[in-house]
């Protein structure tokens, strides 16, 4: 089918909001969560009226439906990635997947002394997790430079920091920048110095399928709710070898084979990493989500996003005092983060708000990025499929508006 913003918004019910102040919603804030289309509300809500129950575990109809229900949504999931379903682990996000990565593949194949290499453009999802192991277990984390001018990583230096790295962490698009990281040569440094590489591919899922098994990356964090689906899931797909190299995690029922008093063995499958009862409404919410994106092409979703990106940035350079951040190149996120010289950025959220505009503003959970931008805030509009250029030039409209009136 023929991509329309218009077409896409017809199936958001949330689009239509007014808010109590009386303006209607537009809703730019993309990058920290999505919304939802009213087929994937329904497939959650017919899931608990019609089908409620646990899987793997009873004999009984509802049971059998529901097991059927939740591992064909990591089948849909895993086949739209372009992995086998074997090698998809349901998470709470990717926050959650990286955690996973750490405890279940780190902790089992790290050691003092070993290097992890991670860049400065990380989410704290990306950070926390390798210095919480880093501590217990004295690894050396070496650290890849953003180059602020051109908003790029320093390859030069990435390529210098292999020398005896097990583990390369990269996030693939940048949340702050937009920037599409050259995961490609990432990974052909990591592999070629024998490490390992996980992506953060928590903004680029959205706007991309991955095909994670061509790619060859080892590990790839994504979230649901970055692309329509519910809060509460995400995945870390993983490819066989890295598999073979994971050992349980959380331990507790459904990952386990058997069970006695002074020792357990644990399942062969996935499920060895998820136990207790697993999120079967939000797995089905999720496969929903790709059901409803695979009506149209993702490139076509991905070039209108970016599209709007170009043209709101563009806008943005035009004001006297903005300071706009990312190229938004062809590969690139579709967010546009910018700081006013005499605006504080949580005053202009909050005159935004006023105007019924949803946008981010803070850290955004990249402190290390932040801090070598020279600033401890931005402000940032994201796009996706639903929004439209009415939307991109009331927002210029306003903040040109605010921008004339306070400064
Ligand atoms: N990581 C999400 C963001 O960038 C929450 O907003």
């Amino acid at each position: 089918m023929t991509f329309t913003p218009e077409q896409a918004r017809r199936d958001i019910p949330i689009l239509n909001r007014v808010l109590p102040n009386g303006r209607n919603l537009v809703y730019l804030d993309n990058a920290a969560t999505t919304q939802k289309p009213q087929q994937v509300i329904s497939a959650i809500s017919n899931y608990y009226e019609t089908t409620n129950s646990n899987v793997h575990r009873a004999v009984h109809t509802l049971a059998g439906e529901a097991t059927d229900a939740y591992e064909g949504a990591r089948s849909k999931i895993a086949e739209w990635f372009g992995i086998g379903d074997g090698y998809l682990i349901f998470t709470a996000g990717t926050t959650e997947a990286i955690n996973l990565a750490a405890y279940a593949w780190g902790r089992h194949n790290l050691v003092a002394g070993d290097v992890v290499v991670l860049t400065e453009m990380e989410h704290h999802s990306d950070i926390v997790p390798w210095q919480m192991l880093a501590q217990e277990r004295e690894i050396e984390i070496r650290w890849v430079p953003l180059q602020v001018e051109t908003s790029s990583l320093d390859m030069e230096v990435f390529a210098a920091s292999m020398e005896g790295a097990k583990l390369v962490g990269c996030i693939h698009t940048s949340n702050v920048l937009g920037v599409r990281n050259p995961v490609e040569e990432v990974i052909r440094l990591a592999h070629s110095a024998g490490a390992r590489v996980i992506l953060d591919a928590a903004q680029a899922a959205p706007h991309d399928r991955l095909n994670i098994a061509e790619s060859g990356a080892d590990m790839v964090a994504v979230s649901a709710h970055k692309m329509c689906g519910p809060t509460g899931i995400g995945a870390l797909m993983v490819n066989a070898e890295t598999f073979a190299e994971m050992q349980p995690f959380i331990g507790g029922g459904d990952m386990i084979r058997e069970v006695f008093l002074d020792h357990s063995t644990y399942q062969e499958g996935v499920h060895r990493f998820e136990a207790g009862t697993p999120k079967i409404a939000e797995a089905i919410g999720w496969g929903a989500a790709i059901d409803w994106l695979a009506q149209w092409d993702i490139a076509e979703i991905h070039s209108h996003a970016l599209g709007l990106a170009r043209h709101t940035a563009a806008g943005l350079r035009e004001i006297e005092g903005m300071r706009v951040f990312g190229d938004h190149g062809d590969g690139d996120g579709a967010v546009v983060s910018f700081i006013h010289d005499k605006l504080h950025s949580e005053d202009m959220a909050h005159m935004l708000d006023a105007h019924g505009i949803a946008v981010r503003t803070g850290h955004h959970c990249a402190q290390p990025l932040l801090r070598k931008l020279g600033l401890t805030s931005t402000n940032r509009v994201s796009f996706y499929l639903y929004n439209t250029m009415a939307e991109a030039d009331f927002f210029l409209a306003t903040v040109r508006d605010l921008v004339a009136r306070f400064t």
